[in-house]
């Protein structure tokens, strides 16, 4: 596993927070240059924009800066650039299965069941309080954490 992207619906509050703390997690590992990260979204409708000021508010709390980060569509071609595509939750993995070409090569799965082997979901926290931003960075947070022990392993 050299690549990993991480895909929710808007790309402004769940994608960005993961891909924000895998970052991390992967610099003071001293593996960042060997794994490839990014995040997208199923839509393109913040595309260009930082992510929500609530998702870098909840990050910031645990010295993860989400400001670099912009948001952009998913495309064609990521499904061929990285070996795997984890969707937040079952809906995002069903569009991408729908939008995969035929020479997809990438695997796609659901992010909390490749990191933890549940079959569980990340919540979409738009349209709800700070509270559920916080939920989101910490199982991304565990998440994170486990699946880098997997690719140590
Ligand atoms: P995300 O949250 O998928 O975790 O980035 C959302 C962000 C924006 C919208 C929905 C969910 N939206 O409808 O604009």
């Amino acid at each position: 596993m050299r690549s990993i992207l991480f895909v929710c619906l808007g790309n402004i509050c769940r994608s960005p927070t993961a891909e924000g703390l895998m970052l991390n997690h992967l610099a003071s590992a001293g593996l960042a240059d060997r794994i490839r990260v990014d995040s997208a979204g199923i839509g393109g409708w913040h595309a260009g924009e930082p992510p929500d000021r609530r998702a870098i508010a909840a990050a910031r709390k645990h010295g993860v800066d989400l400001t670099p980060l912009r948001a952009r569509q998913v495309r064609k071609t990521d499904f061929s650039d990285f070996d795997l595509i984890v969707g937040m939750d079952r809906q995002n993995v069903d569009d991408l299965r729908r939008l995969a070409p035929k020479q997809s090569t990438a695997r796609i799965g659901l992010w909390l069941t490749e990191a933890l082997g549940r079959p569980d979901e990340v919540p979409d926290p738009y349209y709800e309080d700070d509270r559920a931003f916080d939920a989101v960075f910490d199982l991304c947070d565990r998440a994170a954490r486990a699946f880098l022990e997997k690719l140590r392993a």
